[in-house]
């Protein structure tokens, strides 16, 4: 097994597991001390190409991006959403994660479901792929973002989902948007860790889309907590450096030959 992925796994009931996602190799590089798993997440269609949903993101959309990301990741675990569309049936699922595996050097993919999606797991994990899930509100196939766990029915979907997985051998599971009583009866079901995006502090671990946390992309969810407002520090840089051409402050002899 990676050790990254043991080391993940053993975190369960010790100590919370930190998660965040990159888009290209600087913020990766930056992000990569501080973090146990850095997720290339198909969000980045919303949030770099303002795309109504990650629905419309491609296999080679990810792939590149990904492979900017390899670049700034030297010690967390390096995990790749499969987009929309790239895992239908098992046969699909294999070939789509192979080449991703292949293409970007990613220690693990990412795929959105429960019981359907059980036998492209199931797949992958026979092939030695690492898989971690995602259940609660799942973006690719999604029609609203309400979080999931007021209806009973929607508790035992989950419930049931996050077992399944288990045994089909994802090494973790994404839970967005569920409510915080559901996120902790999850979390004490399984054995693998939780990792909550909207899902309260009973995870075992927790992520968030750097873009939001950093103020870079305006979104306003309740579970966004914006950490920095780099929109700010961007601004201020590049205003100096438009009054500095300006008033031919700059270049200098220093940033001449
Ligand atoms: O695509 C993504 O960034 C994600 C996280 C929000 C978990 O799936």
């Amino acid at each position: 097994m990676n050790k990254n992925i043991f080391k993940i796994k053993s975190k369960k009931d010790k100590s919370k597991i930190v998660c965040l996602t990159a888009y290209s190799k600087n913020i990766a590089s930056i992000i990569d001390k501080h973090c146990d798993i850095i997720l290339v997440g198909d969000s980045l269609g919303s949030v770099l190409y303002n795309f109504s949903s990650t629905k419309k993101v491609s296999l080679d959309m990810m792939i590149e991006h990904s492979k900017s990301v390899r670049m700034g990741v030297k010690k967390s675990l390096m995990v790749v959403d499969m987009p929309h569309n790239t895992y239908r049936n098992p046969k699909e699922a294999l070939k789509n994660a192979k080449k991703i595996i292949s293409k970007t050097k990613c220690d693990a993919v990412k795929l959105e479901g429960g019981k359907k999606i059980y036998k492209m797991i199931q797949i992958l994990v026979k092939n030695k792929i690492q898989v971690m899930g995602h259940l609660g509100v799942l973006p690719q196939s999604a029609t609203n973002f309400k979080f999931k766990g007021r209806k009973l029915n929607e508790r035992k979907k989950i419930l049931e989902d996050s077992k399944l997985l288990e045994k089909a051998g994802v090494f973790s599971i994404v839970l967005e948007c569920i409510e915080s009583s559901l996120a902790k009866e999850v979390t004490k079901l399984l054995n693998i860790p939780s990792i909550g995006i909207g899902a309260s502090v009973n995870c075992d671990g927790q992520v968030l889309v750097t873009d939001d946390l950093l103020g870079l992309n305006k979104i306003s969810a309740r579970f966004v907590k914006k950490y920095s407002n780099v929109e700010q520090q961007i601004n201020n840089a590049t205003l100096r450096f438009k009054k500095d051409v300006i008033k031919k402050k700059f270049p200098t002899k220093k940033h001449s030959y």
